[in-house]
This record gives structure tokens, C-alpha cells and sequence, in this order.
């Protein structure tokens, strides 16, 4: 049977593209949010021919308003997972109410380091000699959600924030795929309060497999 998936983006949308590349399983994505007028993620939706809508946050008296919004637009495509990529907002409890723990957001850092904007740069002004991306359910907070996978990525001498972002987003791609897909097929097994894990086929390790020093 297919599991719907809306994913929402506000600009480039690889992540997104990645998703629509892959064999997702049962998963589909049924539609695409897009909440930043011209986002690259709008043409990418549109030229897989999967439904893109344009909600603009400004256009909303306040965030539960425009979460409403959201909500409706993915309830209306039958959505059952949620995937934040590249999604610049934060979701209130309207969002998550809607969609408990049916929320992934994909973050370029090795969670709870560097939460928030520019993670790779502050993983070089840190000086940290590895750093890389987590899938996470999404809370009430920023990238404080349980943690449900993780890819560890190099930083090399000569990094620069591009070429970071760019070695971290090639382990993106990968994983937020496969992640998705296990959620779609119910792997997501809860083991207490904030731990959760997938119960894949090749174990934990089929998802984490190191980046390695390749760039
Ligand atoms: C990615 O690095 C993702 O981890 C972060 O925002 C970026 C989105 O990139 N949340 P893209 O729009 O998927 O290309």
C-alpha cells in the first residue's frame, strides 16, 4: 500500500530531489510545500509532476495560522510522513498535533552539535575534525528532536563552508532517502521517551556507512 509523504523546502530542494530520485517503497511524495516564492524546490516538484504548493508565511497573521495552512494542504493530499528539507521554519504545536511524530527533518550537523543556521560553519569555527547529518523526529524545539540517523562526514584541511556543505549534503542525499523509506515500510521501532531506531534489513550500519575522506 502507499504511504504518502508531503515534503517541505523554502529553497534548493536536493534533498527534496534526491527523494524524488529514489526508490522510496511504499513511500510516495504526494506533495510539496514550498513557503519561499521562486524556491528552486516548486520547479523540481513540478518537473516530477508531483502536486507543488505555494503557501507564503508572510501571508499569515501568525505561525499557528500559516501551519494551519500547511497542515491542510497535506492533510488534503493524504499525507501520513512529513519530511522537513530544507524547511526554514519552525513548527508549532498546530504542526506536530496534526503529525505526531510523523515529522522528520534533515539537519547538516552530527546532532545536538551545531542546531540551528550555518551548522557547517560552526563545525569549522568549532574546529571539529568530523561532522555530518542526522535524521530527526521533529519537537517543539530547534533540531532537538529524537534522533533517528545519523552519517559522519569529514572535515578536511582546506574546507571551506561550500565545499563542507557540499561533502555533507552527498551523505544527505543518501540517507534521508533510506530513512524515509524505512518509515513508509514501519521500521520505526520506540525504545523510551526520546530513542527511537530503525529496524532495517542490513542493521543501523546499512545507513551509516562512513563517508570516508573522498570529497
Ligand atoms: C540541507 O543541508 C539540510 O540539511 C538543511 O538545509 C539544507 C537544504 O538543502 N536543513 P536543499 O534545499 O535540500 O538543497
Amino acid at each position: 500500500m502507499t504511504v504518502k509523504v508531503g515534503v517541505l523546502a523554502s529553497g534548493s530542494g536536493s534533498n527534496l530531489q534526491a527523494l524524488l530520485d529514489a526508490d522510496l517503497g511504499p513511500a510516495q511524495v504526494a506533495v510539496v510545500i514550498v513557503n519561499v516564492a521562486g524556491a528552486k524546490a516548486l520547479e523540481r516538484a513540478k518537473a516530477a509532476g508531483v502536486d507543488a504548493v505555494f503557501i507564503d508565511h508572510r501571508g499569515h497573521g501568525s505561525r499557528e495560522a500559516f501551519d494551519q495552512a500547511v497542515v491542510d494542504a497535506l492533510v488534503a493530499h493524504g499525507v501520513e510522513w512529513v519530511v522537513l528539507a530544507g524547511f526554514m521554519r519552525l513548527v508549532t504545536k498546530v504542526f506536530l498535533g496534526a503529525f505526531e511524530n510523523r515529522v522528520v527533518n534533515i539537519h547538516p550537523s552530527l546532532l545536538p552539535a551545531f542546531p540551528g543556521v550555518k551548522a557547517q560553519a560552526q563545525a569549522l569555527a568549532a574546529g571539529v575534525k568530523v561532522t555530518g547529518c542526522t535524521v530527526h523526529l521533529v519537537d517543539d524545539g530547534m533540531d532537538t528532536g529524537p534522533v533517528l540517523a545519523q552519517v559522519a562526514v569529514p572535515v578536511l584541511p582546506g574546507d571551506d563552508e561550500i565545499k563542507l556543505s557540499q561533502r555533507i549534503l552527498q551523505q544527505e542525499h543518501r540517507v534521508l532517502p533510506r530513512v524515509v523509506r524505512a518509515l513508509a515500510e514501519g521500521r520505526l521501532v520506540q525504545d523510551g521517551p526520546r530513542r527511537f531506531h530503525l529496524e532495517l534489513p542490513g542493521g543501523v550500519a546499512s545507513l551509516m556507512s562512513p563517508a570516508g575522506l573522498a570529497s
